[in-house]
């Protein structure tokens, strides 16, 4: 059995990339592996936010984690503010990132461009995104591919500490999905799709109705070929439609090609539109059913109590390792 840690910024609503690259991958993961789900509020704040707004896309990124399919039978689904020992290994892990590394990284590099006032947190996210990974001794990291080079400095840290101090570590793979690891913006489909684009037409939220699926997948930007075919280079709105469409319904992208053949862009996306109201219909339910319940907040309860035993447990061998705090005999 692995360990699979993954995290989400509760910093808007989710959207369909966040779901095909992440989160429905993690429920494949459950069955047979310990999981670990964050809600990760205090990488969100790295960015400023509104109180009312964080709390409520706090509750409400927790309640779609169980209206996917995240089982809290299974796995553990917590707050990652609700578990001290995240921020404390996060100290520690700074201690061992160098600036320049930090100053690399393609994330900071996009939220700081042009502005004046970045806050030092945006610099330092990864370490604290080490500490959520390393405090589980996680074996596995499912994201999407925009996490990829985050994880890559997750393990020299992580290489870096077990050098210097003392091997206490797992070194984390990360786990990226084959298909959907990247899903495009609608309206400008060489950009990753995101819940932070100040363009709503550029994304399908997870709580989107069907007359907003239908309106914003009519405005998707595609070609004047008229031919639907997947080409990532030349044709990256009508691939990027392909792709969604392929997850969301479950036919193999070639099969789809094959379907519309001859046909044009309005019927394909009006298609691809029923699919993925068809694939977030049963979330929407359940998400209603969550949303206000005592459930959900029991969930949360429970799990901040099973991963702070594990974090605590961890956190402790690290502050041993580097020697902070008084000899215990
Ligand atoms: P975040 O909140 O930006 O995104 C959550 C997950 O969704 C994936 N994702 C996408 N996948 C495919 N296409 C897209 N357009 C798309 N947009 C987002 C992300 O790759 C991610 O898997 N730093 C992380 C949160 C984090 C974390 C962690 C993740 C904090 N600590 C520890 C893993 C392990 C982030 O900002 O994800």
């Amino acid at each position: 059995m692995k360990t699979i840690f993954s995290g989400i910024q509760p910093s808007g609503t989710l959207t369909l990339g966040n779901y095909l690259g992440a989160m429905k991958h993690f429920v494949e993961l459950q069955d047979d592996n310990n999981c670990y789900f964050c809600i990760v509020d205090q990488h969100a704040i790295t960015v400023p936010q509104d109180r009312i707004m964080l709390q409520k896309n706090i509750r409400s990124l927790a309640a779609l984690y169980l209206a996917v399919g995240i089982d809290p039978r299974k796995s553990t689904l917590f707050i990652q503010s609700e578990v001290p020992a995240h921020a404390q290994l996060g100290w520690i892990m700074q201690c061992v990132s160098y600036i320049g590394e930090l100053e690399r990284m393609t994330q900071f590099k996009d939220k700081s461009e042009g502005k004046h006032a970045v806050s030092s947190a945006l610099l330092t996210y990864p370490p604290l995104m080490a500490a959520d990974i390393l405090l589980y001794q996680t074996d596995i990291v499912p994201v999407g591919e925009d996490q990829k080079q985050h994880l890559e400095l997750t393990r020299d840290l992580a290489e870096r500490f077990n050098k210097k101090y003392n091997d206490i570590f797992t070194i984390p793979e990360v786990k990226i999905p084959k298909v959907g690891a990247r899903i495009m913006s609608l309206t400008e489909p060489e950009k990753k799709m995101s819940k932070s684009s100040p363009n709503p037409k550029s994304y399908i939220s997870m709580l989107d109705d069907e007359k907003q699926i239908i309106k914003k997948m009519k405005s998707a930007v595609t070609d004047s070929e008229n031919e639907v075919r997947y080409d990532k280079k030349n044709k990256p709105g009508v691939s990027n439609l392909l792709t969604i469409y392929s997850l969301c319904s479950g036919e193999k992208v070639e099969a789809l090609e094959a379907k519309y053949a001859g046909k044009g862009y309005g019927e394909f996306k009006a298609d691809v539109a029923e699919a993925v109201v068809t694939a977030l219909k049963p979330i929407h339910e359940r998400y209603q059913e969550l949303i206000d319940s005592t459930e959900l907040d029991n969930i949360l309860d429970d799990g901040a109590a099973k991963a702070n035993h594990a974090a605590m447990k961890m956190l402790k061998k690290a502050e041993k390792a580097v020697g902070l705090g008084r000899k215990r005999k």
